[in-house]
C-alpha cells in the first residue's frame, strides 16, 4: 500500500467527469488499497479517485463506528427524499467547512470490488457522504452548493 497524493481545488483534474470502471484490475486493486490509506491518512471519511488524480467512477467511504468500508464502483444514486441542513467538509478543500443541504435518504447501486452488483441504503451522515462523492465524479466540487459563506475550520486548541 502507498499514501497517494490528494488533489487540491484548483487543480483542473477535479473539475473532470471521471469514467466508468469495465473490468477490476490489479492497479485498480492496488487503486483501492491505496485510496484507503489515504483516506485513514488523511482522518476523512471518504474519497474519490479523482481526489487523488484517477479519473474512474470508485469511491471509497468509510464513517467508522457501526458501518463497514464501502468500496462504490460505478454508483448511481436511483432514490433519494427528505433533507438534511449540515457541515461538509472535504479533504481536497482543506481546512474549510460550509453548509450543504442533502438529501436525508439515498439508495445508491454499484459495484463492488469483485465487479458485483450492489445496492445499499443511507440515511444521514451515510446519505450525506455518498452525494459528496458522487459529486466529485460529475467533477463538483461542494462548495459550489455551500449555504452562505465558506468557513475556516476551527483548530482545536489543546
Ligand atoms: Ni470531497
Amino acid at each position: 500500500m502507498a499514501l497517494r497524493t490528494i488533489r487540491v481545488m484548483g487543480d483542473e483534474i477535479l473539475t473532470k467527469k471521471s469514467k466508468e470502471i469495465t473490468e477490476m484490475t490489479p492497479k485498480i486493486k492496488q487503486l483501492i488499497d491505496d485510496m484507503f490509506e489515504t483516506l485513514y491518512n488523511a482522518d476523512g471519511v471518504g474519497l474519490a479517485a479523482v481526489q487523488v488524480g484517477i479519473l474512474k467512477r470508485l469511491i471509497v467511504i468509510d464513517l467508522g463506528e457501526d458501518e463497514e468500508p464501502l468500496v462504490l464502483i460505478n454508483p448511481k444514486i436511483v432514490e433519494r427524499s427528505g433533507e438534511q441542513k449540515g457541515n461538509e467538509g472535504c479533504l481536497s478543500v482543506p481546512g474549510k467547512t460550509g453548509v450543504v443541504t442533502r438529501p436525508n435518504y439515498v439508495k445508491v447501486v454499484y459495484l463492488d470490488e469483485n465487479m458485483q452488483p450492489q445496492e445499499k441504503e443511507g440515511t444521514e451522515l451515510l446519505a450525506r457522504a455518498i452525494c459528496h462523492e458522487v459529486d466529485h465524479l460529475e467533477g463538483e466540487i461542494y462548495v459550489d452548493k455551500v449555504e452562505g459563506d465558506l468557513m475556516d475550520v476551527k483548530q482545536e486548541e489543546d
